[in-house]
């Protein structure tokens, strides 16, 4: 994939970020995603999420976490006392990759092309908003922000940075959470890590 850097602007805020994205082609993701999903939030956020790319409602809606992660998600960040409208929520790759099964639509986990490629994107939001904490959700968005070689598993809730400088913290995702079969213990793990990241804000 020739990656998504000619379609990225490198002026204006989020407005012209956000428009900018439909016409993205630096991979072949956008053939058959219904729509490209942007990140949402406020540009003076302080805390960036950064998920793995909009899954099957997340497509058919236009919106970053609104399907069943992002109930899990949103369940969580209130037992921390975080307002979802005060977070940056975005994604590592902004297109749904899937399988077709009959006429359902099987998430299907991003290659490392695909995250390459549109790294640009995520880059120019880390740009813009300059978050003080950046929360890494699971493998797929480790790998675009610290390559290669991150174990989610065994670094998840500990202060790292970003290439830039950012301070980090590293969790699961959260469909992880929702698919577990020790959902009270993975859930409970999942909110220590999200208290950890909001610890190094204050
Ligand atoms: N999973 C993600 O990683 N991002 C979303 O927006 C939804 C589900
Ligand atoms: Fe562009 Fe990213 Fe969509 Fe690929 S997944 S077409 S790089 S926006």
């Amino acid at each position: 994939f020739t990656g998504a850097a000619e379609w990225v602007p490198h002026d204006g805020g989020l407005k012209k970020l956000t428009a900018a994205l439909p016409e993205c082609r630096g991979c072949d993701l956008y053939q058959y995603a219904e729509r490209v999903v942007p990140g949402e939030g406020p540009a003076r956020a302080r805390m960036m999420l950064i998920g793995e790319q909009p899954g099957d409602v997340e497509d058919k809606e236009g919106h970053v976490f609104v399907g069943p992660a992002g109930r899990l998600l949103d369940k969580a960040l209130a037992e921390v006392g975080i307002d979802r409208s005060d977070v940056f929520l975005t994604n590592a790759v902004k297109h749904f990759r899937f399988e077709r099964q009959g006429k359902r639509r099987i998430h299907k986990t991003p290659g490392a092309g695909h995250i390459g490629a549109c790294h640009p994107w995520l880059d120019r939001e880390l740009e813009i908003v300059r978050p003080s904490i950046v929360v890494v959700l699971g493998a797929v968005a480790a790998r675009a922000v610290f390559g290669t070689g991150f174990k989610v598993t065994e670094q998840r809730g500990l202060p790292q940075v970003l290439r830039d400088g950012t301070a980090a913290i590293a969790t699961v995702h959260p469909s992880s959470v929702v698919r577990s079969r020790e959902y009270r213990r993975d859930f409970d793990l999942f909110v220590h890590d999200l208290r950890a990241a909001l610890a190094q804000l204050t």
